[in-house]
C-alpha cells in the first residue's frame, strides 16, 4: 500500500484506508461517537462557519510553527492526543505514535488505556511526553502510574473530567467490541465472519498476544487490569475535584483538566490550581448534545485566557482547521483522529504521513493568509458565521 501522494492526500484518505485494515468493531470504536452522534458531526461542521480574512500581498518565505507548551517549546502547534486502545490499531500503537510526535518535536500524550508501558512509550521519544489520567483501577492504581510516570520523565499530567460514566458508544455494543476484549472465545463467534475478512489486522494482532491486560493500570494486590471494553474500563474512572486536591499531593508538575467545555468549568480549574485546559467533548464520544468544543472556545478563552494555557481539540481534520482554533485563542491542539486514522491504516508511516499533510496544510494555510508566524494568528484572521458562538 503506498501512503505517497497523491494517494494519499487528506485525512480522509487515511479514514478509507484504516477501515479497509481494521474489522468493524475497531474501526467504529476509533471512528464513531455517543448516541446519534450530534457532537462528532457538529465538531467538524463548526469549523465551516470560521471564515478566513486573509492579508494578501506579504511575503512569508518561511513559516515559524513552533508553540511553547506547559513550558516545553514544541516544534509544532499541534500534539498527539491520548487514544485509548491505540495497540487493537496496530501492534506499534502507543510506541509509533511517541516514536512519530518525537522525531517531529512535538508532544504525546500517552492515555491509561494504553496497551504498551508508560516506561517503553517514553523510550521512543526525546522530546516532551505527557500521561493522561483516568482513575480507573482506584487511586492506588493511579498513584503507582503517576509514580512511574514521573520516574520515566513525564512532563505533565492530562486529566480528563468528561468520564463519569462511558458514553453510549452504540455501535460499540452493535459491533461486538465487547466480545473483542472479553476471555470468552464463545462471544468472539457471530463477529468472526467480520474479523476473518481483515486478515492483515487479525495477523498482526494474533501476532502481538491478542487481548492483553492493561500494563499501566496495575492495582496494588491484584495486578494490572485485564483486559476489558471502554464502559468496563470507565466504570472506576470517574474524577472530581476532590480528587484533583489529592493528585496535586503526589505530582508537582503541571496539571491540566481535559474534558472542559464551560467557563464555569474552565474558571473552576484554574482556582484549583490547574495549569492548563483542553476544550474538548472527547471527541464527541460521551455526552451528545454538548456544542461543538470550537463554539465553546471564544467564551472560555475570554474567562481564562489570560489565567491558564488553553488548548482544544475535537473534529480537526486539516491543518486549516487548527489555525482556525488557534485564531480563536487555542495556545496550541491535539489531533486524535487525525493520526489514529494513519495509525490504524499503517503504524509508524501512516503517523507520519498524517503529520507532513498537517504541517503542509498550516504552512500552506498560514502563508495564503499572510501570516510568517503561527503565534501571529489572531482573531483578526477569521469571521464568524452568525450563531456559530456558544456561552
Ligand atoms: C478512539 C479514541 C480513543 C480515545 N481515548 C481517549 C483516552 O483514553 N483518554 C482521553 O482523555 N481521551 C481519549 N480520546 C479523546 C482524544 O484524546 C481527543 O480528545 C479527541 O480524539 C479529539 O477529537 P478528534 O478525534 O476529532 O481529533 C479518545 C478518542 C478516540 C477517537
Amino acid at each position: 500500500m503506498s501512503l505517497a501522494s497523491p494517494k494519499v492526500v487528506n485525512v480522509k484518505d487515511l479514514r478509507r484506508l484504516a477501515r479497509a485494515r481494521l474489522p468493524d468493531a475497531v474501526f467504529d470504536y476509533l471512528d464513531g461517537g455517543a448516541d446519534d452522534e450530534v457532537t462528532l458531526k457538529d465538531s467538524e461542521r463548526a469549523f465551516r462557519e470560521v471564515l478566513f480574512k486573509p492579508r494578501f500581498a506579504v511575503a512569508t518565505p518561511a513559516c515559524e510553527l513552533s508553540v511553547t507548551v506547559l513550558g516545553q517549546k514544541l516544534d509544532l502547534p499541534f500534539l498527539l492526543a491520548p487514544i485509548g486502545y491505540s495497540r487493537l490499531m496496530h501492534p506499534r500503537g502507543e510506541l509509533a505514535a511517541s516514536a512519530a510526535a518525537g522525531r517531529h518535536g512535538t508532544a504525546y500524550i500517552l492515555s491509561t488505556m494504553s496497551g504498551h508501558t508508560i516506561e517503553n512509550v517514553k523510550a521512543q521519544s526525546p522530546g516532551p511526553t505527557f500521561y493522561q489520567l483516568y482513575l480507573a483501577g482506584g487511586r492506588g492504581a493511579a498513584e503507582a502510574a503517576i509514580a512511574r510516570a514521573k520516574k520515566a520523565g513525564y512532563k505533565a499530567l492530562f486529566v480528563t473530567i468528561d468520564t463519569p460514566v462511558a458514553g453510549n458508544r452504540e455501535k460499540d455494543f452493535r459491533n461486538g467490541m465487547k466480545a473483542l476484549m472479553g476471555p470468552n472465545p464463545f462471544a468472539k463467534l457471530p463477529y468472526l465472519p467480520n474479523i476473518l475478512a481483515h486478515p492483515r489486522w487479525l495477523a498482526g494482532f494474533i501476532a502481538d498476544g491478542m487481548t492483553r491486560p492493561f500494563p499501566n493500570i496495575v492495582v496494588p494486590g491484584s495486578g494490572p487490569l485485564a483486559a476489558v471494553d471502554v464502559a468496563a474500563a470507565l466504570e472506576s474512572a470517574q474524577v472530581s475535584w476532590t480528587d484533583l486536591k489529592w493528585i496535586r499531593e503526589i505530582w508537582d508538575g503541571p496539571i491540566v483538566m481535559k474534558g472542559v467545555m464551560t467557563a464555569d468549568d474552565a474558571r473552576r480549574a484554574v482556582d484549583e490550581g490547574a495549569q492548563g485546559i483542553v476544550v474538548s467533548s472527547h471527541a464527541g464520544r460521551q455526552l451528545d448534545g454538548v456544542a461543538a468544543p470550537l463554539r465553546v472556545l471564544p467564551g472560555i478563552v475570554e474567562a481564562v485566557g489570560n489565567r491558564t494555557e488553553v488548548l482544544f481539540d475535537g473534529g480537526i481534520r486539516r491543518g486549516a482547521d487548527m489555525v482556525r482554533a488557534m485564531a480563536l485563542g487555542a495556545k496550541a491542539v491535539l489531533l486524535g483522529r487525525g493520526y489514529a486514522y494513519g495509525m490504524a491504516a499503517a503504524g509508524d508511516a501512516g503517523i507520519e504521513r498524517a503529520i507532513e499533510i498537517f504541517r503542509a496544510d498550516i504552512v500552506r494555510t498560514l502563508k495564503l493568509l499572510g501570516c510568517a508566524r503561527i503565534a501571529d494568528v489572531s482573531a483578526d484572521h477569521v469571521a464568524l458565521r452568525p450563531g456559530f458562538r456558544v456561552d
